[in-house]
């Protein structure tokens, strides 16, 4: 299966840090952000990898990580002109993906300790034309996309709000999202959301709606890291993930 890793933006909660460097090379500990993602794929058996990256900081991504070859993975790089959105650097990986072909998406700055595998699995046997994605129980969901329960269908969400003021649930969706290539489709009828960009939630909703959204909580540590806060929290906490 191959994966997609979301690292451009600009990471305007990270600065002065992000105004020389690109959020996702910063120090987790002993590595920079990107590897504990690159990690997490190829444990998944996720080895062929499309990297959306910023212009900021590009020559950096290709002098550490190369082809991917020492990372044991198989490197892919697009630039993303500008921020418009997760859904529209999704989009830009749409020639990798075959028709009908089922994938990962991560976003960069979303680190996890668990084993991912097993979720990528459940995946697999979902149909054609579905999605699914991670969620993590958090103190305070009002800062992510925050999923609404389908009380018919436990294995289902009905919809996702994105940083709600009154949560209905006390989860996050969690940057890691499973679909197939119908998403290229779906992003292509998108409206902007009021804040200008193609939203991740509007492509899970369109999911959810049609009954396809299902879910895996994960049991294990898991940050996005994209403040000063978090980002100390995963260098504690990923630590001993990597040799
Ligand atoms: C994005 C998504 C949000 C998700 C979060 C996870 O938010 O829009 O639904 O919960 O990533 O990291 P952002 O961090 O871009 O504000």
């Amino acid at each position: 299966m191959k994966g997609v890793i979301l690292a451009g933006g600009t990471g305007t909660r990270l600065r002065p840090l992000t105004l020389y460097l690109n959020k996702h090379l910063l120090p987790v500990g002993k590595y920079p952000m990107i590897v504990y993602g690159i990690e997490s794929l190829r444990k998944a058996g996720i080895k062929e990898i499309f990297m959306v990256i910023s212009k900021q900081s590009s020559g950096l991504y290709t002098d550490f990580l190369g082809s991917g070859e020492a990372f044991g993975v198989s490197i892919t790089y697009r630039i993303q002109e500008q921020a418009g959105g997760i859904a529209e650097a999704l989009d830009l990986a749409k020639g990798f993906i075959l028709p009908e072909e089922k994938f990962v998406v991560l976003l960069g700055d979303n680190l996890f300790a668990d084993d991912l595998s097993p979720y990528v699995a459940s995946y697999v046997k979902q149909p054609q034309g579905t999605a699914r994605v991670l969620l993590k129980e958090v103190e305070d969901p009002r800062r992510y996309g925050v999923p609404v329960f389908d009380t018919a269908n436990n294995k289902l969400i009905s919809h996702i709000e994105e940083k709600p003021d009154q949560p209905k649930s006390g989860y996050s969706v969690t940057g890691f999202y499973m679909f197939d290539a119908s998403v290229f489709q779906l992003i292509s009828g998108l409206a902007p959301s009021a804040r200008g960009e193609l939203e991740i939630t509007d492509v899970n909703n369109v999911y959810a709606a049609a009954g396809g959204l299902e879910y895996d909580i994960v049991p294990g540590f898991w940050s996005d890291a994209g403040t000063f806060e978090s980002l100390q929290e995963a260098a504690e906490k990923m630590k001993d993930l990597l040799p």
